[in-house]
């Protein structure tokens, strides 16, 4: 029977979501697909905009996130059609002919777009840009990619010393550098790159550990000279290149699947299969981890689609056991570490998330997010500077959760819910449409209810 087990209340623009699962007979069964990868599908839309000719993007994220990339991208001549997960058409400009807008760029909630558009603007000569976005986006940190489009000679002003948006950019030719970044981050890295299109010379950046490689990939398949180097973990580009319009074939995103994944573990009796998921290495930290934790995903039908090794995941209820989680892992697991606080709360034993402070300025302050909720519902969490310390094997209650417009949060809860006593009731759930527009409706319909 698929019973709802979810009602929403709207008012304004929020969502009050309650997650009221049986007392038994819960289980979640079914085949699924998430959205189109985030990263790739903000990846698209900039090459795109910036290529000649036109891209074609099948697959695509059309979360709020890609839309406000489109939204920049638009307001700086590069023709877009209407997001739409078939096929989108983007018209481009051709590298470095990206128009300065006439008002100021909105980037809503996303990093990304903010600090990889970063790049393209601040090496546009003769431009004035003015980029900020949401709340949350105000108070995330940009020095990261302020300082070394610094040092290329860009032009950049901003709050708190240059940075914090709102940012004011006076477009400029820069100088290729070789950057080393502090922190392994995929939005400093390709915000480098990004920079080092349009700048004679060659742009290396070197990262500590190898972060998300999606830009590497894609640049080199719309035409950019650009080689990497596994050993040093640098990448260098070659300026001035003459980029092509591709068709990207868009694999669902890990870090949604991830949200599938500990559902099935936790509530007994599940099988899910997740099809047609990105599981490029960079990505994958997410299976290492929770093979540590002893789970059962099968990797079936792997493909390579567009560049992107893609498989089916097929995973089933089991019992976990708490890890430790840290180091080079991190940076290929950074946005599923809400969910897989979740994971250990119902885990046997302890889970130790070190080396995680990044987590402190993603969309919410995730570290002290996740400990103050999970402990709202009963779970043994301590707060750490670097992560979390996790003591599994509780049960929890259903209560009131702030999702804090953080959509990770919000999912991240809503799973949790379906394990615990009672009715859990999440503020803010709007959030999910981020990245996952239709994550309760896929919910819902995977829920099955047997009267025992
Ligand atoms: C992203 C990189 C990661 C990730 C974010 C998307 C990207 O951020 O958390 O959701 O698309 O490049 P950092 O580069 O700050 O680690």
């Amino acid at each position: 029977m698929n019973q709802s087990i979810i009602t929403i209340h709207s008012s304004h623009s929020q969502q009050q979501l309650v997650i009221d699962p049986p007392k038994a007979g819960l289980t979640l069964q079914g085949n699924l697909r998430v959205p189109g990868d985030k990263s790739i599908s903000h990846r698209a839309l900039m090459l795109g905009a910036i290529a000649q000719g036109k891209t074609r993007i099948q697959g695509g994220l059309l979360g709020e996130d890609p839309r406000s990339t489109a939204r920049c991208l638009r307001a700086m001549g590069a023709s877009i059609s209407e997001l739409n997960p078939q096929q989108v058409e983007v018209e481009g400009v051709g590298n470095g002919n990206l128009q300065e807008p006439d008002a100021v760029l909105d980037a809503g909630n996303s990093g990304t777009t903010v600090r990889l558009m970063l790049g393209l603007l601040a090496s546009s000569p003769q431009r004035f840009f003015v980029i900020s976005g949401d709340e949350s986006l105000r108070s995330r940190p940009m020095s990261r990619v302020v300082e070394p489009l610094k040092q290329m000679g860009a032009q950049i002003w901003g709050r708190q010393n240059n940075s914090r948006a709102p940012l004011a950019i006076q477009g400029q030719s820069l100088q290729a550098i070789d950057y080393t970044s502090p922190i392994a981050s995929a939005q400093v890295k390709s915000c480098i790159l990004l920079a080092g299109l349009m700048t004679e010379g060659r742009t290396t950046v070197t990262e500590p550990s190898l972060s998300r490689d999606h830009s590497e990939r894609m640049l080199a398949a719309f035409g950019a000279d650009i080689a990497t180097d596994a050993e040093t973990k640098s990448v260098t580009i070659q300026g001035k290149p003459t980029l092509k319009g591709q068709t990207i074939v868009v694999p669902g995103d890990i870090s949604s699947a991830a949200f599938w994944l500990v559902a099935a573990m936790i509530v007994p009796d599940s099988e899910l299969v997740i099809e047609n998921v990105g599981i490029n290495p960079t990505r994958t930290g997410i299976l290492d981890a929770l093979e540590r934790m002893e789970a059962d995903i099968a990797i079936e039908d792997q493909t390579l689609i567009a560049g992107e090794p893609v498989a089916n995941l097929r995973v089933r209820s089991c019992s976990l056991k708490g890890a430790e989680i840290g180091g080079n892992l991190i940076p290929r697991l950074i946005d599923e570490i809400p969910i897989i606080a979740v994971a250990a709360v119902f885990a046997q034993g302890r889970t130790l998330i070190k080396d995680a402070a990044e987590l402190r300025v993603k969309e919410s302050d995730r570290i002290a997010v996740m400990a103050s909720q999970l402990t709202k519902m009963g779970a043994k969490v301590t707060e750490r500077s670097d992560g979390l310390e996790i003591v599994g094997g509780g049960n929890l209650t259903g209560t009131e959760i702030e999702a804090y417009n953080d959509h990770r949060v919000a999912m991240s809860f809503a799973i949790a819910a379906l394990n615990a006593q009672g009715k859990t009731t999440i503020n803010g759930a709007q959030a999910a449409a981020i990245s996952y527009p239709d994550f309760f409706e896929n919910l819902q319909q995977i829920c099955q209810i047997n009267s025992l």
